[in-house]
């Protein structure tokens, strides 16, 4: 089958997540991805939280599917010349280096337009250029904090909280892949690249765009009623940690299920959402608040809202967060259990739906990764295993006409 994006050739001068999370998207929809590795040592990723001893890490290999893998010393001239020609024939390069690391290597936006004009250039940076922050490296927990999550994240009684979703890396690569998909349509239309780039920043605070929300609210009204604070806690002026409060109108918590007491993720995710209170009444078996005044509308029910809670989780003291979620589904109500990364790992409409995979390596044996969230009418994503270090040096080598002297050569310089 044709895949959408065949024919598509680009430098992957990517590292650690951000950037590599980016082009293993456009590889999983056909484009030829060759990652370019400092040759000995190549992604840091490759030897970081090692599983099995003198095989690529995990966190390397779920990161780098369906790429090549070319190894190359960019700072030797003559690793400049291999890479300067594949240049002239690719359409894309991504890079999420240091700041002004791509610069000092020789390689700015002004020579690499020069050297092709219609190659579009993908960038990663903790912060966007000219922002006063944008010298500084930036890794995930940073960003998370830099972009409004992490004053937004936690308990009001606790300190700022890291969340667990990558939303400083593999998100700001999924921005920059839409990034990098618009600027090839433009390219369409005028013939030339452009340079397109993502903070990590920009790309937590687009997903914290409700809180910059309540901000505004907080200030006009003084209070936000959906946050656990309202009505009997206090605001300050800023916007507080919400704990597991919903960032939408409705209100919602984690609530305990049948053994909480040994299981930390015996529980689920209890949404009251505003049409649903009386099929959620009829499910708990408290058809009298339907139309009690105290509870009918969700402002009568916000000052205990916490109380209600405390009926549904009685309720479900002698369900499992399976049960729970079976018996509450038929009657429409927004929930889910708490899943655990086993119980997804091992979840089989996950793997029917090709959500997570099971992928051969060369060298570790067989391993789980994630495939593409994005399904496609006309097209099933096929996930390879990641490259070993330098594995297609030759054949991409060979394919901008090197001879086999020359790849020689080249080793005996450590160039490649
Ligand atoms: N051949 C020769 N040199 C190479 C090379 C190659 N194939 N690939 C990289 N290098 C060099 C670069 O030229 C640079 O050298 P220089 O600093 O002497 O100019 C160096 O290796 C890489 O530097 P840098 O990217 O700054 O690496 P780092 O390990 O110090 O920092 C990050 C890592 C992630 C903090 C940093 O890259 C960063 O802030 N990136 C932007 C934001 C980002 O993507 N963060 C991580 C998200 S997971």
């Amino acid at each position: 089958m044709t895949k959408p994006l065949e024919g598509i050739k680009i430098i992957d001068f990517t590292h650690v997540q951000a950037g590599p999370a980016c082009t293993q998207l456009l590889a999983w929809f056909g484009a030829d991805v060759i990652k370019v590795e400092r040759p000995g040592s190549g992604d840091v990723t490759r030897n970081q939280l090692r599983d099995i001893p003198d095989a690529d890490a995990l966190y390397f290999t779920m990161l780098n599917s369906n790429k090549k893998s070319l190894t190359l010393d960019t700072k030797k001239p003559e690793g400049k010349e291999v890479l300067e020609k594949l240049i002239r024939e690719s359409d894309v390069l991504v890079e999420n280096f240091g700041p002004g690391a791509l610069d000092r290597m020789g390689f700015s936006w002004e020579r690499l337009n020069e050297l092709n004009p219609k190659m579009i250039v993908a960038s990663v940076k903790g912060f966007s250029d000219g922002h006063h922050y944008d010298d500084l490296k930036v890794y995930e927990n940073v960003a998370q904090c830099a972009g409004g999550a992490a004053s937004t994240t936690g308990f009001w009684d606790g300190p700022p909280t890291i969340s667990a979703a990558a939303l400083g890396d593999s998100n700001t690569g999924m921005h920059l892949a839409i990034g990098i998909l618009t600027a090839l349509l433009g390219r369409d239309k005028t013939g030339k690249g452009q340079k397109v780039a993502v903070s990590m920043q920009d790309s937590v605070l687009n997903l914290c765009r409700v809180k910059l929300r309540d901000q505004q609210r907080l200030e006009r009204v003084g209070y936000l009623e959906e946050y656990p604070q309202y009505p009997h806690g206090e605001f300050s002026d800023v916007v507080p940690r919400g704990g597991n409060a919903g960032g939408g109108g409705q209100p919602g918590w984690v609530l305990k299920c049948k053994g909480w007491e040994t299981d930390p993720n015996a529980y689920i995710y209890f949404t009251i959402q505003g049409h649903a209170w009386e099929p959620i009444c009829k499910a708990l078996g408290k058809p009298e608040w339907i139309d009690d005044p105290s509870y009918k509308t969700a402002e009568a029910r916000q000052p205990h809202i916490f109380d209600i809670f405390k009926t549904i989780e009685a309720w479900l003291a002698d369900k499992t967060k399976f049960e729970a979620v079976d018996i509450l589904r038929k009657f429409d109500i927004p929930c889910a259990p708490v899943l655990t990364m086993k119980e997804l790992a091992n979840d089989p409409s996950l793997r029917a739906s090709g959500t997570i995979v099971e992928v051969p390596h060369k060298k570790r044996g067989s391993y789980l990764t994630v495939g593409s969230p994005i399904k496609f009418s006309d097209m099933k994503p096929e996930v390879t295993a990641s490259p070993l270090l330098g594995e297609h040096t030759d054949e991409v080598l060979l394919g901008l006409g090197y001879s086999r002297q020359d790849i020689f050569n080249l080793r005996e310089i450590k160039a490649v």
